[in-house]
């Protein structure tokens, strides 16, 4: 047997409808708030996230799935939509004639991580990006659609965090007091953070280390070192949060895994995934366009992780699949096979969904094979029924049965199956 690769999943027809529900909710919510969809391909030249995500980030690190393809080009299976968002803006010249852009996509990321629950290595982004704007009111639309995303979702218990790290200037300053604070304390630290130290020192305040929390609880507070202008903005930031009922909790210690951000940072969290407590992250990232040669645009965005939110949909029990009508079309004999397929045609001829058996089972082989596919109804040709160019249909819910002529089938079966509207709850 040759198995999947690790940290790789397959989505499975009983998974479906809860893929459905979600995507459907996210491409309803952002279409309310006048983003448009966009789709890029999965891989990109190496370049856009190496220039972009920060040469010491775990990300371009040890994570990226990158190769050398037949043509000799260094190509890189996508681990983050962001950066190839900006590489297609500006290559498709989408700013021109407008100066702000509302975009959203979905689809796969591919990053090489230690799997775990909600860590995977291919796994799936909803996200959304508002391009133009430097306002905070901009970071409040893009938290706003966020916010109601996850509720639309029907995800209730949940906290933002937010932060900002400024502009770059304050942020410097801010990096040099931090490093000579743990390079005080360099000893006790975790070997990983001792790493950090030198490159990315930013990072260790994110540490999980039990020892590395005990001494950051008395590090320098990035908030103390923001200039007025980051300052300003983000008290607007939190002041219309608050003005629209959003709730939050300021974390000065929140700073990302990525290096293109600056100013808001934010992150959503749910005690029901443990230890990959984030379902969703994003941020400003208002030198991003620059690093791509495509100017001063100033910028937000956020993701969502797709099999975060189906755990957390999952653990609450809160989602009831609506049932497809399916017509499970049954034979007492097979010489009525042609009868069957042509009954089938018709029935799909005019929507409403139906299958048959392909094994020439008996009449009881074939009920239970109704049930096993969730059938609404069957509808059973045997000699009687041939003969007077009738059927019989059977609620396979509640096994009642009544004669329908085949004739006005189409109008009897859709009036039944109105009726019938099943749910059933797909969460085992
Ligand atoms: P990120 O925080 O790296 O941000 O990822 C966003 C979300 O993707 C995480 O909160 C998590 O739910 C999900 N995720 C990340 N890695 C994995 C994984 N290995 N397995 C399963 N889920 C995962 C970004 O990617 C930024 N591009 C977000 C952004 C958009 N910032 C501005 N615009």
């Amino acid at each position: 047997m040759i198995n999947s690769i690790r940290g790789t999943k397959d989505i499975l027809p009983t998974e479906i409808p809860i893929w459905n529900f979600v995507e459907q909710t996210l491409r309803r919510v952002s279409n309310l708030y006048g983003f448009e969809e966009i789709r890029t391909p999965i891989m990109e030249k190496t370049e856009v996230f190496l220039r972009s995500l920060g040469a010491e980030t775990d990300i371009v690190n040890k994570e990226m799935y990158t190769f050398v393809d037949k043509g000799g080009e260094s190509i890189t299976l996508r681990p983050e939509m962001t950066a190839a968002i900006v590489r297609s803006i500006i290559q498709n010249n989408l700013l021109f004639g407008s100066n702000i852009l509302r975009l959203w996509y979905f689809g796969p990321l591919f990053r090489y991580e230690r799997p775990q629950k909600g860590r995977l290595r291919q796994f799936y982004q909803y996200g959304a990006e508002l391009v133009g704007s430097s306002e905070p009111e901009a970071d409040v639309e893009i938290l706003l659609l966020a916010n109601s995303l996850i509720e639309e979702l029907g995800i209730s218990n949940y906290t933002l965090k937010i932060n900002s790290i400024g502009n770059s200037t304050s942020r410097k300053v801010y990096r040099d007091v931090l490093v000579n604070y743990l390079f005080e304390h360099k000893e006790q630290l975790s070997k990983e953070s001792k790493e950090r130290l030198e490159r990315n020192p930013l990072r260790i305040l994110d540490s999980k280390d039990q020892g590395d929390q005990a001494i950051l609880a008395n590090a320098p507070n990035i908030l103390d070192y923001l200039d007025t202008e980051s300052i300003g903005h983000f008290n607007r930031v939190q002041t219309l949060l608050q003005k629209n009922g959003i709730e939050f909790v300021v974390n000065p210690k929140l700073v990302r895994g990525l290096d293109y951000y600056s100013h808001t940072v934010f992150e959503f969290q749910s005690e029901v995934l443990g230890a990959q407590d984030s379902f969703g992250g994003g941020g400003r990232y208002d030198e991003l366009f620059q690093q791509f040669g495509g100017g001063q645009v100033p910028a937000i965005g956020f993701a969502l992780g797709i099999e975060r939110i189906i755990i957390i949909l999952e653990h609450l029990k809160i989602f009831k699949q609506k049932l497809e009508p399916l017509v499970f079309v049954a034979y007492t004999n097979p010489m009525y096979i042609n009868e069957v397929i042509s009954v089938a045609e018709t029935l799909r001829k005019n929507r409403i969904p139906a299958i048959f058996d392909l094994k020439k089972k008996s009449l009881k082989g074939q009920l239970k094979e109704a049930n096993k596919h969730n059938a609404t109804f069957a509808l059973i040709l045997g000699d009687e029924e041939i003969a007077q160019h009738r059927a019989t249909l059977r609620n396979m819910n509640d096994s009642t049965q009544s004669s329908i002529p085949l004739d006005n089938l189409v109008q009897h079966l859709t009036l039944n199956i109105t009726n019938a509207n099943p749910t059933v709850s797909n969460i085992k």
